[in-house]
C-alpha cells in the first residue's frame, strides 16, 4: 500500500494546497462535506488511511470551485472544452492532483466526476457524490436530505440512487439533457435491485 500524497494528508484535515481557489463561504462546504465523510468512513470501520482518503476529497473536490473556468480549460493538461462552466473545477482539480503526483485512482474518479456522477466510481465516488449533495448547509428540502443522511453509511447504494435519482428527475423536469455518466451511475446502481419488481408496473 503505497503512502499518501502529501496533498491529501493535508487535505483530510482541512489544509488545501497553495493552488487552491475556493472562497470562503465554499471552505465552510468542504468542510461539512468533509465532517461527513469522516464520519462515515469511521462508522464503516474502515483502516485509518481510508477514513483520511475520504475526509480528505471532502476538501479536495471543490479545491479549484471558485476558478475561472476559462483559465482552467487552459491550465488543463486534458481537454476540458466540451464541459459547462459549472463542471470544469472537478475534472480540472483531478487533472492539477495527478500532475502534482497524485496516483490513487478511485479518489481521482471521485474527484473529477463529483458533478456528473460516473459508473466506474468506487464507493468513495459514490459516498462523495452523496455527502456533496446531502450536507446539512444545503437549505433545498432539509427533511429529505436529513432522512437520507440517517441512512448513511449503511445504506450507501440506495442514498446513491435515491440522489442521482432525484439529479435525473430534475435535470428531466426542466427539459434538459441527462449526461451520460450520470444515467450510468444510475444504471450501475439500479441494476443492483431485482428485476422481478418489474412485475409491480
Ligand atoms: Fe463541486
Ligand atoms: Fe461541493
Amino acid at each position: 500500500m503505497s503512502e499518501l500524497h502529501p496533498w491529501v494528508v493535508g487535505a483530510a484535515r482541512g489544509a488545501l494546497p497553495e493552488w487552491a481557489v475556493a472562497r470562503k463561504k465554499r471552505r465552510a462546504h468542504m468542510g461539512r462535506v468533509s465532517a461527513l465523510l469522516r464520519e462515515w468512513g469511521e462508522g464503516r470501520g474502515d483502516d485509518p488511511r481510508d477514513v483520511e482518503r475520504w475526509a480528505a476529497v471532502g476538501y479536495l473536490h471543490d479545491v479549484l470551485r471558485d476558478a475561472d473556468p476559462d483559465e482552467l480549460r487552459v491550465a488543463s493538461s486534458v481537454p476540458l472544452d466540451h464541459l459547462p462552466d459549472e463542471v470544469v473545477h472537478g475534472p480540472a482539480a483531478a487533472d492539477r492532483l495527478r500532475q502534482g503526483g497524485v496516483a490513487d485512482e478511485p479518489l481521482l474518479a471521485a474527484i473529477a466526476f463529483h458533478t456528473l456522477g460516473s459508473p466506474n466510481f468506487d464507493d468513495i465516488g459514490k459516498a462523495l457524490y452523496v455527502a456533496d449533495f446531502l450536507e446539512p448547509g444545503r437549505k433545498l428540502q432539509p427533511k429529505w436530505r436529513a432522512r437520507l443522511r440517517d441512512e448513511m453509511p449503511e445504506g450507501l447504494n440506495s442514498v446513491a440512487q435515491a440522489v442521482v435519482g432525484k439529479r435525473v428527475q430534475f435535470l428531466i423536469k426542466k427539459g434538459r439533457p441527462v449526461p451520460t455518466e450520470t444515467f450510468g451511475l444510475w444504471n450501475i446502481l439500479a441494476r443492483g435491485r431485482s428485476w422481478a419488481s418489474a412485475s409491480e408496473l
